[in-house]
């Protein structure tokens, strides 16, 4: 393709986008804080943050440590700069967060660079006893890849529940909202998603600071409601 064409399709596409998503400016393409963002650098930090999140953001130990890969960056980034500032509790990462550890451009690179890795949930068929069957790389794709088990409850009672109630904000799909730094739950550890909802319901997390009445949604659920929202969720990424 011809330089000039893209040019122009680049164009077509921004247009497109405008008119889907309105209200879109073309200064606020041009702001995107996160566009200019140094991947040698955060490929660095993320040795760091490896240790804990895995190689490819993927988490670790059944959601002790929760996957950051594919999470919006503007939401990384906030994250990082509440456990910066004490805001929200992280023992685990306090060491890892203060200014001088942390500038305010490592958050950039890093949220970026996270926000970026794209993990299947499943791998392609293979047939192993093909001639360019290929073992390592094979196991290589495996370590990429997040798989949430599905977890106890009833899945159409929680998919009546999360249409209701979450998709607005968390997208029908559980795939969040990058534009609003909504993150998507589908693809998360189960467990890591209800430990969270804990900490909102006993006000040590904020849910959805441009909405107050979050919190009172998540605690005026039922455990049994909660449970069968996140047995729909797991069967998401199905
Ligand atoms: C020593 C282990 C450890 C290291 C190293 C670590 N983290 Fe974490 N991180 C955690 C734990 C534990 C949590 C979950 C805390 C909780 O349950 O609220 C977490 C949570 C997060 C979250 C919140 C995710 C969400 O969906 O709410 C982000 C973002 C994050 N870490 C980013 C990073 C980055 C970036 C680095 C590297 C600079 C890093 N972490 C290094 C242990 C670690
Ligand atoms: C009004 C919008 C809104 C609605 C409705 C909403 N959420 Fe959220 N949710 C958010 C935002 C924004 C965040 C990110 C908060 C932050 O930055 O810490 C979030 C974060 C979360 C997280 C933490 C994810 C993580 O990786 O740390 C969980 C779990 C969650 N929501 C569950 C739910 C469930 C379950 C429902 C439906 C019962 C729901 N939310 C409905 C806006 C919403």
């Amino acid at each position: 393709m011809s330089r000039s064409w893209r040019h122009v399709n680049r164009g077509f596409a921004l247009l497109l986008g405008c008119l889907l998503a309105a209200p879109c400016t073309l200064a606020e393409e041009v702001a995107d804080p996160f566009a200019d963002a140094d991947m040698d650098n955060a490929t660095e930090i993320n040795e760091v943050c490896a240790g804990c999140h895995g190689e490819y953001g993927q988490g670790g130990k059944d959601g002790e440590y929760p996957r950051l890969a594919g999470l919006p960056a503007a939401f990384i980034a906030r994250q990082l700069e509440l456990f910066r500032g004490r805001e929200r509790e992280n023992l685990a990462m306090v060491e890892h967060t203060d200014h001088r550890q942390m500038p305010d451009s490592d958050v950039r690179d890093i949220s970026a660079f996270l926000a970026a890795i794209e993990l299947p949930s499943r791998l392609p068929p293979v047939d192993e006893t093909a001639a360019d069957f290929n073992a390592y790389e094979r196991l290589m794709a495996t370590k990429r890849m997040v798989q949430i088990p599905r977890a106890e409850g009833d899945t159409i009672a929680g998919e009546r529940l999360y249409a209701k109630e979450c998709a607005s904000c968390h997208g029908r799909d559980g795939l969040g909202r990058e534009r609003d730094a909504v993150p998507m739950l589908a693809g998360q550890y189960t467990g890591y998603l209800h430990r969270q909802v804990e900490k909102y319901i006993d006000k040590r997390r904020v849910h959805d600071p441009s909405d107050p009445d979050a919190e009172e949604l998540l605690a005026a659920f039922s455990a049994e409601e909660l449970r069968d929202i996140f047995a729909y969720i797991s069967i998401l990424d199905d």
